[in-house]
């Protein structure tokens, strides 16, 4: 049980401004991501009067839609996947701020008719030339489009145009580099926000909080006291339909290269000098540029892949990989993956982080769980027969919340010790559903705050840690190469062997 207690440090620290009026053009508004996520994501910020009145939304594809058929298309989307409408009239407000426009990406008319069309609704709407430009394309398009708004002199003003670019950003270090050479050419830095919706949950804010202002935890926090670390973001989901995507992406483009290692770099950097978005990816990049492989002479010592067969998930058969819709029949593509990394720095040396993600897994659960060593000699008789380590467990989702274990005495005459747990849960405490990851970056991204978006050498820094692997395994092989899980278990049976070489498991979740 906690007790709530004022206390007004926030991360970001622009989040109670309203944005200016501005145009967020959507590129590839008739996918999943706008109809699923991004405009339920801004109803809900209209609905909290968190935007401005001004705020217009224009979608780009290549489907030839109207106005008032993508404004259906959304209606649909935000009463579907999210919150509802509220109110007819709250929504026949929003409504009219959106608009569709068909284009080609790589169409340089359609460029000039888009920029044409913006400055005439600048005059109808008030936006006065605020653009965020947000690329919700397949990743082989990033560049293309960045090319072709710069060639339409779209993006040109550091101070109104913005790019917002979806994960994954390249596929390895290089094509990382080429594209960020791409995006320097276009435009700078400070207008670019590369996306990881990770970083928009409340959860992963708090890492920062939890860590810097509470004394107590940073003496512990390092090689003198914790034993490992163990990162699992295991979701229930399959392919859900992305083969196309997925099958060029596999799980450490998807899920490591992004979300697992922001949460890695958060847990492991040093303290920023402030909450200024370069002072926090300074730190990031710091930490990255100290990680490896653990063992890069043999890197089966510090990764396995999996991929899921079929199996039954609550009482349902479902399908293996291979045999989901638009996945290869040989396919290698992994649905698992589990990295051992080590830092060289003073704070963690010795330390193994473990990181794993899988779909097909029993539960969707993601956390950090901080392991710290065994006491030096247990003059206790354990209920367990040995020592059991505290472990602090931050819960990113779902049942967000943090819990340490500790041992405690089991009532009666004999000295017998017992693990307990001390539980925080963000809904017990707060009672309030947390903002939508997609909603507070996006609020973001129109305030012109970078905080919780990642930097151009944080990314490459990340895809560097990962190329000995991604070299391996992209490389073409047989298909029985692949280690296989059944669906709805926690991974292959190599998985388990890696931490067990060093003597340790698994969590049970
Ligand atoms: C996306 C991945 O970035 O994150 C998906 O492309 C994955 O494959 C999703 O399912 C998980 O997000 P969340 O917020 O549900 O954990």
């Amino acid at each position: 049980m906690v007790t709530l207690l004022e206390n007004p440090l926030r991360i970001g620290l622009q989040q109670d401004r309203i944005p200016e009026p501005q145009i967020l053009i959507i590129f590839g508004a008739s996918g999943d991501l706008t109809q699923r996520k991004l405009v339920p994501a801004i109803y809900q910020m209209k609905r909290e009067r968190r935007l401005p009145p001004e705020l217009t939304i224009v979608g780009v594809a290549r489907r030839d839609w109207s106005h008032d058929y993508f404004r259906e298309h959304l209606r649909e989307g935000v009463e579907e996947f999210g919150g509802g409408l509220g109110s007819q009239s709250i929504w026949d407000d929003f409504a009219k701020g959106l608009f569709y426009q068909p284009g080609d990406i790589d169409n340089q008319d359609d460029y000039q008719k888009l920029k044409t069309f913006l400055a005439e609704l600048d005059q109808q709407r008030g936006t006065r030339g605020n653009r965020v430009f947000y690329l919700s394309v397949a990743p082989k398009f990033f560049a293309e489009a960045i090319q072709q708004l710069g060639a339409a002199g779209m993006i040109e003003d550091p101070k109104k145009q913005r790019l917002v670019i979806e994960k994954p950003f390249g596929r390895d270090l290089n094509s990382a580099q080429t594209l960020n050479r791409v995006v320097q050419k276009v435009c700078d830095e400070q207008q670019v926000y590369r996306i990881d919706h990770y970083l928009g949950k409340e959860t992963v804010q708090n890492l920062m909080v939890f860590r810097f202002a509470n004394a107590i935890f940073e003496p512990l926090w390092n090689r003198q006291f914790v034993d490992h670390i163990q990162i699992t973001v295991a979701e229930t989901v399959g392919l859900e339909g992305r083969a196309g995507y997925y099958e060029t992406a596999g799980a450490l483009r998807d899920m490591v290269q992004n979300h697992l290692m922001q949460l890695f770099c958060l847990t492991a950097m040093e303290a920023p000098n402030s909450l200024e978005a370069n002072s926090i990816r300074n730190e990031k990049v710091k930490v990255l540029q100290a990680t490896h492989l653990a063992d890069l002479e043999t890197l089966g010592n510090s990764a396995v892949r999996g991929q899921y067969t079929e199996g039954w998930m609550k009482g349902k058969q479902v399908p293996a990989y291979r045999q989901e819709e638009g996945a290869a029949a040989e396919s290698t593509t992994p649905t698992y993956a589990a990295l051992k990394l080590t830092i060289d720095n003073w704070r963690w040396k010795g330390v193994p982080f473990y990181l794993r993600t899988g779909k097909r897994m029993p539960k969707k659960i993601s956390e950090i769980a901080i392991q710290f060593k065994e006491v030096p000699f247990l003059m206790f008789q354990s209920a367990a027969k040995q020592a059991n380590p505290n472990v602090l467990t931050m819960r990113i989702q779902p049942n967000e919340g943090i819990a340490l274990r500790f041992e405690v005495k089991t009532p009666g005459t004999s000295l017998r010790t017992r693990s307990v747990e001390m539980d925080f849960r963000y809904d017990t405490a707060f009672g309030q559903a947390n903002t939508d990851a997609y909603s507070r970056l996006l609020v973001d991204c129109m305030l012109g705050d970078q905080t919780l978006f990642t930097r151009g050498d944080e990314v490459e820094a990340s895809w560097r840690i990962l190329t000995p692997l991604l070299n391996v395994w992209d490389a073409p092989a047989p298909p029985e190469s692949i280690p296989l899980y059944e669906a709805g278990t926690w991974g292959p049976v190599e998985s388990e062997l890696l931490l067990n070489a060093d003597g340790r498991n698994w969590r049970r979740l």
